[in-house]
């Protein structure tokens, strides 16, 4: 079967929970695509050779998560080279045997335009920014500001921004738990497959 799940939305809304979950939930693959840029942006040099270039090593550096990690991603992400080198292996995973489930930014809109279920998992800037400084620590302010500023880099460049799909479910995670937003997401994944 192929069957593609698309979870776009800022960053620290809960997709990479979502996706793990849902993924896991009906045994699909996942695909975490911010890490991709992450990695690119971790790597330095030229950003689009690092981008044709990215290796399975390169996935696996421990230092991906961290925020000065995020906005380099977000930097290299606006490039639209580094975005052209990425979406071949994107597609590829997307259209697997077996199910995929895909979590980014442009999953819905620009990767997979035709995937069977497209979520925009979002929650308010505040929350969003209290569960990365629960998670990373440091200075709340900042954390506040860095998702913000971040927000508007992908939200706001030309090159596939951050938006909902015309046809997305919205799932907002400001006041639902874990188990709730994995509920709601399951849910919509269960409507869509094919019966039987
Ligand atoms: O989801 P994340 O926080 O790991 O993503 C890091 C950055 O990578 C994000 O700020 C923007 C970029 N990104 C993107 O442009 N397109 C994607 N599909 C995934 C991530």
């Amino acid at each position: 079967m192929i069957f593609t799940v698309a979870i776009d939305g800022p960053a620290a809304a809960g997709k990479g929970t979502i996706s793990r979950a849902v993924a896991e939930a009906f045994g699909f693959a996942h695909l975490d695509t911010g890490a991709l840029y992450r990695a690119v942006g971790a790597k330095g040099g030229d950003p689009v050779q690092a981008a044709q270039t990215l290796s399975p090593e390169d996935l696996a550096r421990d230092d991906l998560r961290t925020l000065e990690a995020g906005q380099a991603a977000s930097r290299v992400a606006a490039l639209p080279d580094v975005r052209a080198a990425l979406v071949d292996f994107q597609r590829r995973f997307a259209r697997r045997e077996g199910g995929a489930v895909l979590d980014g930014r442009d999953i819905g809109t620009v990767i997979c335009p035709d995937a069977e279920v497209k979520l925009f998992v979002t929650a308010s800037a505040e929350v969003r920014a209290k569960r990365r400084w629960a998670e990373l620590g440091g200075d709340y302010d900042q954390v506040l500001r860095e998702v913000i500023e971040r927000d508007m880099r992908d939200a706001g460049r030309a090159s596939a921004p951050m938006r909902a799909a015309d046809e997305a479910v919205v799932i907002d995670t400001s006041d639902l738990s874990i188990a709730e937003a994995i509920a709601a997401a399951c849910a919509e994944v269960r409507r869509a497959l094919p019966q039987g």
